[in-house]
């Protein structure tokens, strides 16, 4: 933690000074976490329940007040500038969306933003299905109103999360739910996040010393992501509207026994066991029993490739690579899927040989659960 912090300290003063060369201002900076799920995928939208972790790449933004109620905006990783009229904004189909969207949601939501110069610099991979737009809308929007220097949590974070999902959800044109930008919000260094999607209470469940949260990219992201994403949510809504009720609240029995399309019925199987897998990683993990907990991820992995169809060749060859790895508790796909990211939990006495292996197919990132957004002082 306080490495991760000190770390923070270091870049914050690289990007004030970017700032600064290109703003001529000193700016203030935030910073908001990329996560990982460690369990409960394509859950939230069925009221359901998560358990994510923010990882340790996260994203930055720096930013200064203006008062013509326009956003200049430049973005280090894409080498690109752009300006936004907050009166005028148009979703335009490129990154620029993201800071727009929440610049409207906060408006709608009653705060005025009087402009800002905003510096955007990521070490979350863009679409590798670690949250970089909800990382990116979470620091966005604590930049546009921070709230005054001696009480920053202007915001509710449970609000701030939300607006965040509705900029992308009315804005950006993604129909995601509220895990990404929730966990962004909430995260806890050293901890998982257990979060009901329906009621949004949360609770953080420990992970103990000695493990660490190794994701393996694939580098891939399938066309069909975004697509794909959109037809499960309506699977899962028509699955719902047959039983009359929310897949949260459909048992396995009425599953197996219902008179409905195959397709559908597999879809509900997923998110009803998947749902039953979390509950039961959380008791694992609560009794310090890694090896149920992991046996619970491999479960999760075979669901989303069998019932809810949205693995991948990639993937699944990664998850059965760290099968065979010593030190490797569980593994699986993480994220929406057609590519993107496996999440494997290791051992730390076995995390260099687990490494090298997987990092002879895959981009490696090593992390422990991080914390939630901040302002970063004193750089
Ligand atoms: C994406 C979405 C999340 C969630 C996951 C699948 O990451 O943004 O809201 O639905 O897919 O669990």
């Amino acid at each position: 933690m306080g490495e991760t912090l000190g770390a923070h300290v270091f870049r914050a003063k690289q990007i004030a000074g970017d700032f600064e060369a290109r703003f001529g201002e000193r700016p203030r900076i935030f910073h908001a976490p990329g996560r990982v799920n460690l369990i409960g995928e394509h859950t939230d939208y069925n009221e359901g329940y998560v358990m994510p972790a923010a990882i340790e790449l996260g994203t930055f933004v720096a930013a200064s007040p203006r008062t013509d109620r326009r956003l200049a905006v430049h973005s280090m990783q894409f080498d690109e500038s752009c300006e936004i009229e907050i009166d005028a904004a148009r979703p335009r189909g490129d990154w620029t969306d993201y800071v727009a969207g929440v610049a409207v949601m906060l408006e709608r939501a009653g705060f005025r933003i009087g402009g800002a110069n905003l510096l955007i610099a990521s070490d979350v991979p863009l679409g590798a299905g670690l949250s970089s737009s909800a990382a990116l809308e979470v620091a966005v929007a604590m930049a546009l109103a921070p709230g005054p220097v001696e009480a920053p949590a202007l915001i509710e974070r449970r609000t701030l999360a939300k607006l965040c999902q509705r900029a992308e959800n009315e804005f950006v044109g993604v129909q995601c739910g509220i895990m990404d930008q929730f966990i962004a919000c909430h995260a806890r260094a050293g901890n998982l996040l257990m979060l009901d999607c329906r009621s949004l209470e949360y609770a953080y469940v420990r992970l103990p010393g000695g493990v660490k949260l190794v994701i393996a990219n694939t580098m891939v992201r399938h066309d069909l992501a975004a697509s794909e994403y959109n037809k499960r949510r309506a699977e899962c809504a028509m699955a719902a509207a047959y039983f009359g009720k929310s897949l949260r609240d459909v048992k396995l029995s009425d599953v197996d026994g219902a008179a409905m399309p195959d397709l559908l019925r597999r879809r509900a199987r997923h998110v009803v066991t998947e749902n039953a897998r979390v509950l039961e990683a959380r008791a694992a993990l609560e009794r310090g029993d890694l090896r149920a907990f992991g046996n619970a991820m491999y479960r999760s992995h075979a669901s989303l490739r069998d019932d809810y169809e949205v693995s991948c060749a990639e993937l699944d060859a990664l998850v059965a690579m760290a099968r065979d790895l010593r030190g490797v508790h569980g593994s699986r796909m993480t994220g929406g899927g057609f590519g993107g990211c496996t999440i494997s939990l290791v051992e730390e006495r076995h995390l260099d040989e687990a490494r090298r292996a997987l990092m002879r197919v895959a981009e490696v990132y090593v992390s422990s659960p991080a914390g939630a957004a901040v302002e970063i002082m004193d750089f």
